[in-house]
C-alpha cells in the first residue's frame, strides 16, 4: 500500500482480551497517531469488534506488547528491531558493517534515515554516531512510525549499548520528500534511503508484515536530487544486488559483499 491508502481506512484501538479497563493509559496517544477511535472491547473477539465498527485495522494494547492487526488480510504487526543487535555485535567484534562503510559513518555524524521502517539501520547508525551525533528517522505510514517510536523507547534488546542506541533515534512521521524540502542544506552529513524492494529478498521473512503495511512507492530521481541538494557529505541508497536503479541514477560507487543479496549506492553531492 502507499501511505495515502492508509487515510481512508478505519482504525480502532482496543485493549487485550484480558485487560479489565476499557480505556487503558496511553490509548489516546495511539489513537491520535493512527487517526483511530478508542472503543471498548468487552468480552468480544478482535474480529467481532472490528466487524461491529467496520474497522480495517485494529491496534491492540496488550499488557506485554502492542500489536496492529488487519483481520481481513490476516496481518499481524508488532515492533522488533530486527538484526540491530547482531550487527552491533559484529561492529564491536571488529567485523564492520557494509551500510556503515558505505556511509563512511563516524562518531558525531548527523544521519537522516528517510525510510525508517523498524529502525534496524537507524539503530546501527545511532550506535556508530553515538551521543554526540544525531539520528532522525522519517516514516510515512503512521502505524509503523508509532510502533517504531514506542519500541525504540521501550524495547529491551538484552544488550545495554543496543538499548542506548535505540533511545537516541528520533522518529518523524512524514513523507520523506516533504520532510527533505524543509531540511536546511548541510543539516545532516548522511542521508539514507532503504525503499521497499520491488521484488522481496527471499531470505528476509522478517520483512513480510512490514512489507504489507509499508509505503511501496518507488524512490524517484527527484527525491534523490533533493537529498543530494541537502546532504552535507553523502547520500546512500540500499538496493537489491543488480538493481536497474543504477542505470537511471549513477552512484559514485557501490558497496556490497560478493555474496550479499543487497548493495549500497553511494552518491556524492556536487562540491
Ligand atoms: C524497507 S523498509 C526500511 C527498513 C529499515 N531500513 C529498517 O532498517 O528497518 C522501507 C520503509 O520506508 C517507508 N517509506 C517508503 N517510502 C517512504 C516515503 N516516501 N517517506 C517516508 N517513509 C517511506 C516504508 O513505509 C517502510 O516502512
Amino acid at each position: 500500500m502507499a501511505s495515502h491508502d492508509w487515510v481512508g481506512r478505519k482504525k480502532i484501538v482496543i485493549t487485550g482480551s484480558r485487560e479489565k479497563v476499557s480505556r487503558p493509559p496511553g490509548a489516546e496517544w495511539w489513537a491520535e497517531r493512527l487517526g483511530a477511535e478508542v472503543v471498548p472491547r468487552g468480552r468480544r473477539t478482535l474480529a467481532e469488534v472490528a466487524e461491529e465498527h467496520g474497522a480495517w485495522g485494529v491496534l491492540v494494547l496488550q499488557a506485554q506488547r502492542v500489536v496492529f492487526y488487519v483481520p481481513s488480510e490476516g496481518l499481524e504487526y508488532f515492533y522488533h528491531p530486527g538484526m540491530a543487535r547482531r550487527r552491533i555485535r559484529a561492529i564491536l567484534a571488529g567485523q564492520g558493517d557494509p551500510m556503515v562503510t558505505a556511509m563512511g559513518l563516524q562518531p558525531g555524524d548527523r544521519l537522516l534515515d528517510c525510510t525508517l521502517g523498524r529502525a534496524t539501520d537507524a539503530i546501527v547508525g545511532a550506535f556508530v554516531v553515538g551521543p554526540s551525533g544525531r539520528v532522525v528517522g522519517v516514516e510515512s505510514v503512521p502505524v509503523v512510525a508509532a510502533l517504531t517510536a514506542h519500541g525504540l523507547g521501550s524495547f529491551d534488546s538484552g544488550h545495554e549499548r543496543v538499548n542506548e542506541a535505540m533511545r537516541w533515534v528520533e522518529v518523524v512521521c512524514a513523507d520523506n520528500a516533504e520532510y527533505l524540502a524543509n531540511v536546511a542544506p548541510g543539516a545532516f552529513d548522511v542521508i539514507y534511503f532503504d525503499p521497499v524492494f520491488h521484488q522481496p529478498v527471499k531470505k528476509s521473512s522478517a520483512m513480510v508484515p512490514l512489507r504489507a503495511l509499508a509505503d511501496r512507492r518507488p524512490l524517484t530521481a527527484e527525491v534523490i536530487e533533493l537529498a543530494l541538494a541537502k546532504a552535507g557529505r553523502v547520500v546512500v541508497i540500499k538496493q537489491r544486488k543488480g538493481t536497474p536503479l543504477w542505470q537511471k541514477v549513477r552512484p559514485a560507487r557501490v558497496v556490497g559483499g560478493r555474496h550479499a543479496t543487497v548493495e549500497y549506492g553511494v552518491f556524492l553531492p556536487a562540491a
